[in-house]
């Protein structure tokens, strides 16, 4: 299986940024953690951040032939942003949305998502645990789809 990890915007600030929502791990750590994990898993994985929502879409578009699953974490384009969740649906890969925050227990604003409805599944709130837990739950879709 062929895992594609997307970072968006000022995640690249993990670390420094608001470490009480966010957690003292920088994104080098997190993608560290989880290309660990995906190698116990016989999983083959590759990341990507970006602040600019072009970019990100680019990268979606060029997943289209070899990635079996992509794991979002949309930053703050989660609750903006219509051309991702549209670049999402048009490749049509099966997605599971991240956020190291509990967004429910935050800003209203911030409970709006435009990808969850699309998503396999969501999980919010724990942290860089999050990405760990998508990507196993990405590992058991997965083998279900072809066990
Ligand atoms: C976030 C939550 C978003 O609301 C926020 O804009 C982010 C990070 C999270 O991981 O908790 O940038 O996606």
């Amino acid at each position: 299986g062929s895992i594609l990890v997307l970072h968006g915007p000022n995640l690249n600030l993990l670390g420094i940024r608001e470490p009480g929502h966010y957690g003292r791990q920088t994104l080098a750590e997190i993608d560290e953690m989880l290309q660990r994990q995906a190698a116990a898993w016989q999983l083959s994985l590759s990341s990507f951040q970006s602040n600019a929502e072009h970019a990100l879409i680019e990268r979606i578009h060029a997943a289209r032939e070899n990635t079996d699953c992509i794991i979002i974490n949309p930053a703050a384009f989660t609750h903006t942003s219509v051309a991702l969740r549209d670049a999402l649906a048009g490749v049509a890969i099966p997605f599971i949305e991240v956020h190291l925050s509990n967004v429910h227990a935050r800003e209203p604003f911030r409970r709006q998502s435009y990808f969850s409805d699309l998503a396999l599944g969501v999980i919010s709130g724990f942290g860089a645990h999050s990405y760990v837990l998508a990507l196993d739950a990405a590992r058991h879709w997965l083998q279900a789809r072809s066990p």
